[in-house]
Parts: C-alpha cells; structure tokens; sequence
C-alpha cells in the first residue's frame, strides 16, 4: 500500500479536484484505490455523495490527527490510499504527512501561492527528519496557457528545493462541471485535455514513486 497525500495549507489551490481524479486515474489504471477525506469541511464525501452511478471507489472521512496511526488500517488490502488534505490546519497537515509516502502539493501560479507554499514545505522537511524516505513534489495546478507567470512558476518554486512534477495540470471548467455529478474528468470526457494531464500526472507520480528516495 501507498499513502499519497494532497496537502497546502492554503485554501482552494486543488487539492480535492486533485485528490478526486487522481483516485480516478488509478483506479481506471487498474489499481485499487481508497479516498480518505481528512478535511472537516467534507469536500470529498459531498463529491461521493453526488454520485448517481456506482462509486468507483470508497471515500470516507477522517478528520483526526491520528490519521498516521489508523491508515494502514483503513486502507488494509488497497494498492493507494489518497488524502485529501484540509487547508491551515496543522496539526492534520502533520499527522497527514507521517501517513505518507509521497506528499503532493498543488500551487497555483501565483505569488500568493507560491509564498504560501512555505509553511506546508516546512512541515514536510521538519517530518522529513523522522522520516527520511517521504518522498514530496509540486504539482502546478489552474495553469494558464502563454501566461509569463505560468512559465515562471517553475522556477519561483526551485527556492523550496523540492521536485516540480512534469505535468501540469491547466484552468479548465470541465474540472468543475465534473465534480456537480459527482464523476471524474475521464468519465465526463476521456478526450478532453484534462483527462489527459490526470492521467499522465497519476504516471508521474507512478514514477516518482517507483524511483523512491
Ligand atoms: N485546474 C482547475 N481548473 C479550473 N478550476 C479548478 C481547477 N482546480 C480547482 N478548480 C476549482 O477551484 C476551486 C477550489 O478547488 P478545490 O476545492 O479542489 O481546492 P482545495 O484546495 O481542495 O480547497 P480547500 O482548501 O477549501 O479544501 C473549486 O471551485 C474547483 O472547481
Ligand atoms: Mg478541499
């Protein structure tokens, strides 16, 4: 079992769009997959719960800053559990990265984005101590295309000395429009451009965790 979790301390930068079809683009890789909503607001279980179709896979709650102790439990049998993460507070933030394995940070490009950034990647290098083999990157979410700020990002981001992942994920409405039924972007339109960056983002990330530290 891998723990992948999806974490900012700020608020509304993708982590549950994220989250969501990430789980999506595993599941749909043939993995089996547990959705694991350690935000109080429930973002992810009101996702489930618009749903008419069967579930492609099980989404529940645990908001606890004891999520490093229980995951294993809870995600007992799965090849991924995804965490999605809960915005400013921190003591989740900190059990939720000693569950992980890998810990994802979605960053949009913008300066207050990118100044933000720096108090989930102080979190993560302080646990980085207890746990040397966590592996972390950035993910560039709401990417606009032929924007300055979008090319720079990547290199405003090189000062957190943390890997930037390849793909980029791109300001698409489909992200929204999908989420109101409850289904992912793949479901709602495989050809589209964001079904497309999920689904190399979720190889990405396979890689990334294949390559381990
Ligand atoms: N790539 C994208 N393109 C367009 N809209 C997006 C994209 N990513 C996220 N959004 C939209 O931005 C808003 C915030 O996204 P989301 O809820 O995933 O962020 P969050 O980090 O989980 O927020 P919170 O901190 O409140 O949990 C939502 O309305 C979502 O639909
Ligand atoms: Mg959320």
């Amino acid at each position: 079992m891998k723990v992948i979790s999806i974490l900012n301390q700020k608020g509304g930068v993708g982590k549950t769009t994220l989250s969501i079809n990430l789980a999506a683009a595993l599941k749909s890789a043939g993995h089996s997959v547990l959705l694991v909503d350690a935000d109080p607001q429930g973002s992810s279980m009101d996702w489930a719960a618009a749903r008419e179709d069967e579930p492609l896979f099980s989404v529940v709650g645990c908001a606890k800053p004891t999520i490093h102790k229980t995951v294993a439990d809870i995600g007992a049998g799965k090849d991924f559990v995804i965490i999605d993460g809960a915005p400013r507070v921190t003591d989740l933030a900190r059990s939720c990265i000693m569950a992980s394995d890998l810990v994802l940070i979605p960053v949009q490009p913008s300066p207050y984005d990118i100044w933000a950034s720096q108090e989930i990647v102080d979190l993560i290098k302080e646990a980085g101590v207890f746990k040397p083999e966590l592996q972390a990157a950035f993910v560039i979410n709401r990417k606009i295309p032929n924007t300055a700020i979008g090319r720079d990002i990547k290199d405003a981001l090189t000062e957190f000395d943390l890997p930037v992942l390849e793909t980029t994920i791109g300001q698409r409405v489909i992200f929204a429009e999908s989420a109101a039924s409850g289904i992912s972007v793949m479901e709602q339109d495989a050809k589209s451009q964001a079904a497309m960056e999920i689904t190399m983002l979720a190889q990405d990330i396979l890689n990334l965790l294949e390559s381990e530290k």
